[in-house]
């Protein structure tokens, strides 16, 4: 296999879906309904931009599964978004959404275009003209994106406000990731990585570690990252490392996030940090530690450095960090792997957690956003080891396995519609 195939993310979907599926010997037909997105919605989205050219772009929204609820799942913006890619992030949300057991299917948007050379007047008339396209296809109880990679609160207020002209009303819960003033949720930034840290905790608990002396690296010092290694901090476990696209630092004595975040925060970088010493970013992954946060980005753990790495807990923050043959090597090399399906699915929860706010007009502290949120997390994460244990595979295969059991089973009692 080549590197480019290894780092298909369609592939990599499909080939565990296909491991659970046989493992769970799962019937024929609804593995043939699974293993393919339900809807997928092409557009082709003219946008006038400032200089008066008219610019056309291309852009998706799969919807894999609405079995157990609307589809749910992010929209994205970059030149290299595939309907490949998409279909495969499509895949991936009904299963977290199932793995932690919420009432949503799974969807995943994205639109070919280079944000970062487009004003806020031309992503606005782009993602407005997006959103009038997909009008028939969304909706509170239909399709409900939110944002990821380049899109953020002001894209989903402006897909919120875009929808409620169509509609007639305002409609807060046709998207999650809003800001709080618009219907957003309290807790929803932190989320993600209040999710890791609650796997952190009870993947310690689970192989009989303590916090105290536990090291931690941290890949990628961006939303889910930075929340991350703050609460991790917080609870006393040692970040030694962070990484970012343009250096790295280590302090094997433990960095000081908090000022960290606040040099961050003036100098626009984490290099010049002066309580932690600079460090080749791409070795410090490979130091050794307890947890190693990939927080980044997709295929970051490939066939190429999968055996160097010397962590005992790998808990993947990002989405797909993982290649499906790089799994093999760390289940060799006995590392305990939280699989992003599991240690990411705090983000998505508190996403659910909007959409239940919202649908009631009755907003939650951040206190009881926090305390469901850990229910939730630490919960899933029994119920992932417990597959694990009963039916002898890796924690990834029994994500999967927990996640298509419970889609199936819904699948099968909705009966066919045919
Ligand atoms: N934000 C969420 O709630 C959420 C939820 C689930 C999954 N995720 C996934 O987590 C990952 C990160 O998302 P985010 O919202 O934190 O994005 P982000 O853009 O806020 O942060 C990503 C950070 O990683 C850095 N980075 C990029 N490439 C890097 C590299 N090769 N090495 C080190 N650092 C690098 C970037 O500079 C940035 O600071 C993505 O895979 C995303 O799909 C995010």
């Amino acid at each position: 296999m080549t590197l480019e195939q290894e780092k298909n993310p369609w592939e990599a979907q499909a080939a565990r879906f296909d491991y659970a599926a046989k493992k769970l010997n799962l019937d024929d037909g609804i593995w043939k309904i699974l293993r393919y997105p339900t809807r997928e919605i092409i557009v082709h989205i003219p946008v006038l931009m400032d200089d008066g050219t008219i610019e056309v772009f291309t852009g998706y929204r799969v919807q894999h599964s609405m079995a157990r609820g609307p589809a749910k799942g992010g929209i994205r913006y970059a030149p290299d978004v595939s309907l490949d890619e998409v279909r495969a992030l499509a895949s991936w949300m009904t299963w977290k959404c199932a793995v932690v057991n919420i009432p949503f299917g799974g969807a995943k948007g994205g639109v070919i275009c280079d944000p970062k050379h487009m004003s806020q007047g031309e992503l606005e008339r782009m993602t407005r003209r997006y959103t009038a396209e997909l009008i028939p296809f969304i909706g509170p109880e239909k399709d409900v994106p939110a944002p990821d990679m380049n899109t953020n609160e002001q894209t989903m207020a402006w897909i919120m406000d875009t929808y409620s002209m169509h509609v007639g009303h305002t409609s807060t819960a046709v998207v999650t990731g809003k800001p709080v003033n618009l219907g957003g949720s309290r807790g929803r930034k932190e989320a993600t990585g209040r999710g890791i840290s609650v796997c952190c905790d009870e993947a310690l608990k689970y192989l009989g570690m303590t916090i105290e002396g536990c090291r931690v690296i941290v890949q990628g010092f961006g939303n889910v990252g930075s929340n991350a290694a703050h609460l991790l901090y917080k609870k006393g476990y040692t970040i030694i490392g962070i990484t970012e696209y343009d250096g790295a630092l280590i302090n094997l004595n433990g960095i000081d996030v908090p000022a960290l975040l606040e040099h961050r925060a003036k100098a626009g970088t984490i290099n010049g940090f002066a309580k932690a010493d600079a460090f080749d970013k791409d070795e410090l992954i490979t130091q050794p530690c307890e947890i190693l946060i990939p927080a980044a980005t997709e295929n970051v753990i490939t066939s190429q450095n999968a055996e160097l790495l010397r962590c005992r807990i790998l808990c993947e923050g990002a989405n797909g960090p993982t290649t499906t043959v790089a799994d093999d090597i760390l289940a060799e090399k006995k590392v305990f792997v939280i699989p992003d399906i599991l240690a990411n699915a705090g983000g998505v929860t508190a996403s659910y957690f909007e959409w239940v706010q919202d649908r009631m007009g009755y907003f939650w502290t951040e206190a009881e956003v926090n305390q469901r949120l850990d229910v939730i997390m630490s919960e899933s994460f029994k119920d992932v080891m417990k597959y694990a244990e009963s039916h002898a595979v890796d924690n990834r295969i029994a994500a999967y396995m927990l996640a298509i059991d419970r889609v199936a089973y819904t699948t099968k009692q909705r009966g066919m519609y045919a």
